[in-house]
């Protein structure tokens, strides 16, 4: 099954934390992104509609599941939404800021990817223009290095199973889905944790001067969080 088909459906109901997600959109105000935002992997549209108070908002995803659910938050039609790989954005226009937010940059796993994802972004940033996005810090690893499982069930009846593992570089999230109507749906995710040094050598041969590198919101020391908060800035 393609990730997030069924996720997608119950990803609210697993993840949604609003506090979190008014953190993430003071975080990104705090840079000043200008009036135009790109949000790569937009996901449920939590983040997105919170943005589109402000900014005119592009946002896309590649789930269909995802992309219903943030379209649903969106009844005033604020919010742009396209079904579309990130990886490939040569379709769209210029803006003032780009944005991919809370573990979806991970889902690239291969150097080059990564390394042509932050050259296509700058190609669509003025200079002084803003990049903004997180990544999995390497503590991680060794967080996910002893398997971690969770088990729920969902209003509509469906139980799901959740396990986390690490394995040399890479987090794997399986999940299993267990319908009422006695169906298992499995979905399984695949993402790469970079060293931050990495992706710093790589923003600035993209063209971009990293202004901010900084783990957990700040709330964290860099061999410790969670997540690397890169702020960067096109030169
Ligand atoms: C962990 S979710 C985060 C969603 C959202 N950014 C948020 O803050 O909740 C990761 C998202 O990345 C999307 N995604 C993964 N690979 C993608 C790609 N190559 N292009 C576009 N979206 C992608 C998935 O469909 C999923 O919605």
């Amino acid at each position: 099954m393609a990730q997030y088909e069924t996720l997608g459906h119950y990803y609210d109901a697993l993840v949604k934390d609003e506090e979190a997600s008014r953190r993430w959109v003071d975080w990104i105000e705090s840079y000043q992104p200008g009036k135009r935002f790109l949000e790569l992997a937009c996901g449920s549209g939590e983040i997105t509609e919170m943005l589109a108070d402000h900014h005119e908002v592009s946002a896309l995803d590649l789930s269909a599941a995802m992309l219903q659910a943030a379209a649903a938050k969106d009844p005033d039609h604020k919010v742009t939404y396209l079904k579309q790989d990130m990886r490939d954005l040569s379709n769209l226009d210029q803006f003032d800021a780009v944005g991919c937010f809370c573990d979806s940059f991970n889902y690239l796993v291969e150097d080059q990817e990564v390394q042509d994802f932050f050259g296509q972004i700058a190609d669509h940033l003025p200079a002084g223009g803003l990049f903004l996005f997180d990544s999995h810090g390497l503590a991680r690893l060794q967080e996910f290095e002893q398997d971690y499982e969770e088990a729920g069930e969902f209003e509509d009846g469906t139980q799901v199973q959740w396990m986390i593992s690490a394995v040399d570089g890479l987090i794997y999230q399986d999940f299993a889905f267990y319908l009422p109507d006695g169906r298992t749906i499995e979905e399984h995710h695949m993402q790469r944790v970079y060293d931050p040094n990495t992706l710093q050598s790589w923003l600035d041969q993209a063209g971009f001067e990293v202004l901010d590198l900084s783990g957990d919101f700040g709330d964290e020391s860099l061999e410790n969080c969670e997540k690397y908060f890169f702020a960067c800035r096109k030169r």
